[in-house]
């Protein structure tokens, strides 16, 4: 999830470029970078940090070509550094490229150009691409980009710029936004709308697979055949902070309907070919470490850790390993039991939290080996942690988080799977089931996602309720503590989430005429006993909204509402419940006139104790 600009025309490009970019610093901000054509050389200058610094550093030597591509960085591969950020060049400095998405088979490419004697610097996958442009060039620029894609497996938007072409950049598309601005003498390009509404409102949004070659008088669309493709403009009447937000009204709501590419780019790479096994190659564990472990830990705060609450049961049920899950503030003061056969994976969307890690400090002077699963790269927390895996969610702005939880569910079911693998206590069979459903996943939650009208009418009518109760059993009962955490973070509705097991020790003497109970029942192995507790509330007269599988006929002879969404294995459905019940939070704020995004106390970072 990074920034990408571009600018042809006969004005400074680099007043674009940094204006673009300021834009879309929320897409990413570890880095950034400007590239000019300056006709005898082209001029790049990149910082680490906040877009600032990269200004900073161009106060006395802004470069003056009037064709140029920048970039802001959210890191996947390589840390955040000057040498890591954007653009990237060929060994001769005269193709350069910017890229938003991941380049999967960049390793094989990589090694071939080394031993073809290209030299690269920089640590990321984007760096093949200018190298590879390098190799294939024969004086056709649009003939070489479409040979270089050919190449290429993976997601991108990418922007390629020539020292002997400067006349012309190229940007193509695949799976990652890319929108071209059409300008009177110019021409604009960008990765989202908010870079380029004060320039222009024409535009053409490009399509997966199309390439756009743009000169300052004319774009010209073709597909990766090289056929011309008819493209439609498109005329942007949203306003700019609408822009920012992709359209939507919050970020949050974005977000949310961010989660199927988040979990399809976390996933992605991390599968084999022939869908049979996980691949977590920043790890490397083999049956020897895994033996030299006898108890996990997983410590987050907030919203991770409720991940890490279904991590335990992921682990646990295919791993088998015992895991405890604590709270960060709870575990850094417990003189916890962990020593060198401790594994203490640290949960943190930001990498930041302050109690997560001086818990993972603590674990690490207690001997224990650290694992982090985060979602920033080169954060502190990704710094501290012997071994890091990164959810490639991308920079997550609502207060409440909602990708970074479902990335962070993909994550540590991953984990538990590649643990099971090397240990042997998953079938080959049941590990290539797992494996095929998990596939589906992404394309089961923009299912879930398409059909929100209930949920929003759920929202209208209990919107106003002071109090919601919240019920599951195993795995559900852990959805059901993240839905009533999102309710309260956003909506200041008093929601709790209970065992349905436990109601009948305490809870149940809150149950009274119309009190509105979100009952999730998903888990086949104790449907039988949800349903039990699900009519024990509904004897006392409680409103119950059921959230069930596709499938399921019997919650509905109980309930009057029930919320269908794709069947799964059990162990993957939290990825499906979790939605309708970030978005019920969501409406119930709206209808409540809160402010979604930032809600009052919170933030979204919180590096205090
Ligand atoms: C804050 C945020 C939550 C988040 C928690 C942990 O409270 O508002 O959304 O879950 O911190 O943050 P982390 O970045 O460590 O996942």
């Amino acid at each position: 999830m990074c920034g990408i600009v571009g600018y042809i025309g006969d004005k400074r490009a680099a007043d674009f470029l940094l204006e673009g970019l300021t834009k879309l610093e929320y897409r990413g901000y570890d880095s950034a970078g400007i590239a000019v054509n300056c006709g005898e050389n082209i001029f790049v200058e990149k910082s680490v940090g906040r877009l600032d610094s990269l200004k900073d550093k161009l106060k006395y030597r802004m470069p003056g070509g009037v064709i140029g591509i920048g970039h802001t960085r959210w890191a996947t591969h390589g840390r955040p550094s000057d040498i890591n950020a954007h653009p990237h060049t060929d060994c001769n400095k005269n193709f350069v490229v910017v890229h938003n998405g991941i380049i999967e088979n960049y390793m094989p490419l990589k090694e071939e150009l080394i031993s073809r004697g290209h030299k690269f610097i920089s640590e990321t996958d984007t760096e093949v691409v200018p190298h590879l442009l390098e190799e294939v060039y024969r004086g056709d620029f649009v003939e070489a980009v479409r040979e270089v894609l050919n190449k290429l497996e993976g997601s991108y938007s990418l922007v390629f710029m020539s020292k002997e072409n400067p006349d012309t950049l190229i940007c193509a598309k695949q799976d990652n936004p890319l929108v071209i601005g059409l300008g009177k003498g110019e021409n604009f390009i960008a990765s989202d709308i908010p870079a380029i509404i004060n320039y222009t409102r024409q535009t053409y949004i490009l399509n997966d697979g199309e390439i756009a070659i743009v000169k300052k008088d004319s774009v010209k669309i073709i597909n990766r055949r090289g056929e011309p493709v008819d493209k439609k403009i498109f005329h942007v009447s949203w306003n700019a902070e609408a822009a920012e937000k992709g359209g939507y009204e919050h970020f949050m709501l974005k977000e949310i309907n961010e989660q199927p590419k988040a979990v399809r780019d976390t996933m992605s790479k991390r599968i084999s070919k022939d869908g049979t096994k996980i691949l977590l190659d920043e790890l490397n564990w083999d049956k020897d470490f895994l033996a030299g472990i006898d108890k996990i830990y997983i410590v987050a705060c907030g919203t991770a850790y409720h991940a890490g609450l279904v991590g335990k049961f992921y682990i646990e049920k295919l791993a088998r390993k015992l895991v405890e899950v604590d709270l960060a503030s709870e575990y850094r003061y417990r003189n916890p039991i962990v020593d060198e056969k401790t594994l203490v994976i640290v949960i943190s969307q930001s990498g930041e939290t302050s109690d997560t890690l001086a818990a993972l400090k603590e674990s690490k002077r207690l001997g224990a080996k650290t694992l982090a699963i985060t979602n920033v790269v080169g954060s502190s927390i990704a710094r501290e942690a012997e071994q890091v895996i990164h959810t490639w969610a991308g920079p997550e702005i609502a207060v409440a988080s909602t990708k970074a939880y479902t990335t962070q569910l993909i994550l540590v079911f991953m984990l538990a799977l590649y643990m099971a693998q090397i240990n042997g206590t998953v079938s080959e069979q049941r590990a290539r089931e797992l494996i095929g459903l998990l596939k589906k996943i992404p394309a089961q939650i923009s299912e879930t996602l398409s059909d929100v009208e209930p949920i929003k009418t759920f929202a209208r009518q209990y919107g106003f309720n002071e109090d919601v109760f919240y019920i599951g059993r195993s795995l559900d009962y852990c959805v059901a503590l993240e839905g009533a955490l999102k309710l309260k973070e956003i909506s200041y509705i008093h929601a709790e989430a209970y065992a349905s097991g436990e109601l009948k020790h305490g809870t149940l003497a809150l149950i009274v005429e119309g009190v509105p109970v979100i009952a999730l029942a998903t888990q086949k192995s104790v449907y039988e006993k949800t349903l039990s507790n699900i009519k024990e509330v509904k004897a006392r007269d409680a409103v119950v909204i059921g959230i069930a599988a596709e499938g399921d006929t019997e919650l509905e002879k109980y309930l009057d509402h029930v919320i269908f969404i794709p069947d799964t294995d059990e162990l993957l459905i939290p990825l499906l419940t979790v939605v309708p019940l970030q978005l019920l939070a969501y409406y119930a704020a709206i209808t409540r006139g809160c402010d979604v995004d930032k809600p009052r106390n919170l933030a979204k970072s919180v590096t205090v104790e």
